[in-house]
């Protein structure tokens, strides 16, 4: 094992450019999501993870999206190919990009997002310890159709790459496979790319011929055999994008297992990459925890929940519930069947029930939103209770208000808040009232018409009574 000294400077080239025909999609191929990143971002995060800062990725179709969809680093940069004439190409327009001091060039291709940052730390450890010029990712594949299949010499060293449409029916039979992931001195790689050709089946440059080329020069070829020949399958259809999604969730519930969380149904929940959750939680089928999300520890995050880019404390149940950019603090419980937008910011304990939704609104610790509720733009306090049916009227049809509520405020049920409208610490607001003025602290504030009676009325006045009487 080699450590981080020994380490050559290495730049890798991630191949972005291609269409992706087959995904028949207006969006380039490489920013189709599979585990909730973007397949470029996947293979760019497991480069990143191997420890390779400086990355260039080639962008060619749909350039300006794909750019975009990276946030910008110091050491990312972008290589422009138009038009897209292959591989070798596309590896051409990224060797101006390539600093001068980097050593070794990594490649890898946009559409392979089940890499492992394992493999490629393997490759690169391969790669010093043997000395060689070039090193291939390979794959042993019981169906090798489709893929560039390996030619090796009399004495078993590697001579070329041929591809498929290339390839003769003696050669089809090679079982061994280039996975599209190399690592090459970059000297080496750069006079190699300049002397490609492009006679071949398709009229492309291929990248693969580098190793001919090198090899036919008594450069040094080596390979590099992954142990799961999933980890390497290119996505070049929506099924294939499916399969890669399947197996980065599968992924994603053995780490959190292994990690101390209880999924009861690892087949039937969808965690992204990112999502984090702490040891105890125990996670029902039917949820997805999306984006940038948090979970802290000993929660229940029972059946049907959609979470995506918020933060859960500790010992919280959710169940049923959506949550979108939300804060929850610790012994929360939420749902079922509750909504929480962005914005919605609860402090401990606070329960969220039925059918309430919540917008960009304080809720303070043990303050309680038991069910039917809308509180949009508002702070409440702690130890509130909200009644049911209470809402928060924060819009008049062009401007949004604010609606204040202290600390231990009962709010009865069916009440209107019109805001902006402040109800003082302590007050309490009789059930069906519309409150249009700031309630005081520790006041009663109570806005309804006074209830009338009107004996008799029903038996012998009302409709229904006078129409019994007419048919006697
Ligand atoms: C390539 C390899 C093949 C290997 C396979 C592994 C070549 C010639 N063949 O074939 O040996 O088994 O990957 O999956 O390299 N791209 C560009 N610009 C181009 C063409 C492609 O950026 O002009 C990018 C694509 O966006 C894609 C990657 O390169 O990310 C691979 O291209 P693709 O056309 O899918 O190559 P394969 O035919 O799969
Ligand atoms: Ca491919």
């Amino acid at each position: 094992m080699n450590n981080l000294f020994d380490m050559p400077k290495t730049t890798a080239v991630i191949l972005a450019a291609g269409k992706g025909t087959r995904m028949k999609s207006t969006l380039p191929k490489v920013l189709h999501k599979a585990g909730g990143r973007t397949m470029l971002a996947q293979v760019l995060h497991q480069v990143r993870a191997a420890g390779i800062e400086d990355c260039c990725v080639v962008v060619g179709h749909g350039a300006e999206e794909v750019r975009a969809s990276l946030p910008a680093s110091e050491n990312l940069h972008f290589a422009l190919q138009m038009p897209q004439l292959g591989t070798g190409h596309c590896a051409q327009q990224a060797l101006p990009h390539i600093p001068k001091d980097s050593e070794a060039v990594l490649l890898v291709c946009g559409d392979t997002p089940l890499l492992t940052a394992a493999t490629l730390s393997a490759l690169q450890e391969k790669f010093i310890s043997t000395g060689t010029d070039g090193l291939i990712l390979t794959a042993e594949m019981t169906n090798p159709t489709g893929y560039g299949r390996i030619v090796r010499g009399e004495d078993g060293g590697v001579c070329g790459i041929v591809e498929e449409k290339d390839a003769t029916a003696e050669q089809k039979r090679i079982t061994e496979i280039n996975t599209g992931a190399y690592i090459f001195r970059h000297q080496v790689l750069a006079d190699a790319l300049g002397k490609l050709d492009n006679n071949n089946a398709q009229g492309e440059y291929y990248l693969t011929d580098v190793i001919k080329i090198i090899a036919a020069a008594g450069g040094k070829i080596d390979t590099l055999t992954t142990a799961d020949p999933m980890e390497t399958t290119g996505v070049n259809d929506r099924a294939q994008l499916a399969q890669a999604a399947a197996e980065l969730y599968r992924r994603k519930a053995h780490e959190l297992m292994v990690a101390g969380v209880t999924i009861i149904d690892p087949t039937n929940c969808y965690i992204d990459q990112q999502v984090e959750v702490g040891p105890d939680t125990v996670i029902y089928p039917n949820c997805q925890l999306r984006g940038e999300t948090k979970i802290g520890s000993g929660c229940v995050i029972d059946s049907d929940c959609i979470i995506t880019d918020s933060q859960v404390g500790d010992n919280c149940t959710l169940i049923k519930a959506v949550l979108t950019e939300a804060k929850v603090g610790s012994g929360a419980n939420i749902g079922p069947f509750a909504y929480l937008r962005p914005g919605s910011n609860l402090g401990d304990k606070v329960k969220v029930g039925d059918f309430a939704e919540i917008k960009n609104a304080n809720i303070g610790d043990g303050s309680k939103i038991p069910h039917l509720s809308y509180i949009g733009d508002a702070d409440v306090g702690s130890g509130v209770n909200i009644g049911c049916g209470t809402i928060t009227c924060n819009y008049d049809g062009v401007h949004k208000f604010r609606t204040v509520i202290g600390d231990n405020v009962f709010i009865g049920s069916n009440t209107n808040l019109v805001a902006p409208v402040t109800v003082g610490d302590d007050a309490f607001v009789g059930a069906g009232s519309t409150i249009t003025r700031d309630v005081a602290a520790g006041a009663l504030a109570v806005e309804r018409s006074r209830q009338q009676q009107f004996d008799g009325w029903a038996t012998e006045k009302s409709p229904k009574a006078l129409a019994a009487k007419s048919k006697k």
